[in-house]
């Protein structure tokens, strides 16, 4: 880990500053405005949350990165569930962005998910930043995101195995868990407990 920064465990006190944070880093990214910040927030009392992976990334003592984790599942084709962990939402607030603090978070974070036992991690994002942690696309390795239909390569859709062998021999289908999927009015709600930003459509957003 770089010596100028350290990582910690979220505690309650940091909450509102890491949703802001977290507003901060994917305001407008993915679409006029966010939600990110309420999905965490919800998140935090769901039991798929794992307490042991809510992270704060500090530099000089200010909170700049942010990483939680969700307990998740693959349903393997042979009818078997498989237990596996996904994390986000991960932000490095915009000032300290391409700098290599995301990389450092994340790297710590799946190391500490690994002695925690877990398997393997699924994630939907960009492979320009998660192939450098080791992420490869999830349906080379045979396991399919639930909203694509098998036969598509799906880039965005990714895993990365963290025990050797975990995967072998399974094919399945992820589906992200409940926590992900949040009500936009109640998003819209909580926003309004947050400084006013503005929301604006720009190319590149998903939404
Ligand atoms: C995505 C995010 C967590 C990455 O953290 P970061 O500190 O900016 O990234 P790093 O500096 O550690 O990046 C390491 C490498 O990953 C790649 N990378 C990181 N962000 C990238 C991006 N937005 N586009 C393309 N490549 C990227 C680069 O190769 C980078 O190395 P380089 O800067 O030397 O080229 C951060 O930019 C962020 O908070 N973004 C907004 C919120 C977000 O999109 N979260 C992820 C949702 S899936």
């Amino acid at each position: 880990m770089n010596k100028d920064c350290i990582i910690r465990n979220e505690t309650a006190e940091d909450y509102r500053a890491v949703e802001n944070l977290t507003r901060e880093a994917f305001w407008n990214v993915y679409r006029p405005g966010c939600t990110e910040h309420y999905i965490l927030h919800r998140f935090r009392d769901r039991p798929e949350f794992v307490k042991e992976l809510d992270l704060c990334l500090l530099l000089n003592g200010r909170i700049i990165g942010h990483i939680m984790f969700a307990r998740a599942e693959i349903k393997a084709d042979n009818g078997n569930i498989l237990p596996v962990m996904t994390f986000g939402p991960i932000s490095i607030h915009p000032e300290f962005q391409r700098r290599g603090y995301g990389k450092i978070l994340l790297d710590h974070a799946l190391k500490k998910a690994a002695e925690m036992g877990a398997g393997a991690v699924c994630i939907e994002g960009n492979m320009a930043f998660y192939g450098k942690c080791g992420f490869d696309i999830a349906s080379k390795s045979g396991i399919h995101y639930y909203a694509e239909p098998r036969e598509n390569i799906v880039p965005y859709f990714l895993l990365k195995q963290l025990r050797t062998g975990f995967l072998d021999g399974i094919t399945g289908v992820y589906k992200p868990p409940a926590g992900y999927f949040a009500d936009e009015d109640e998003a819209e709600e909580f926003d309004k407990l947050f400084p006013p930003k503005v929301k604006l459509k720009l190319p590149g957003q998903l939404v």
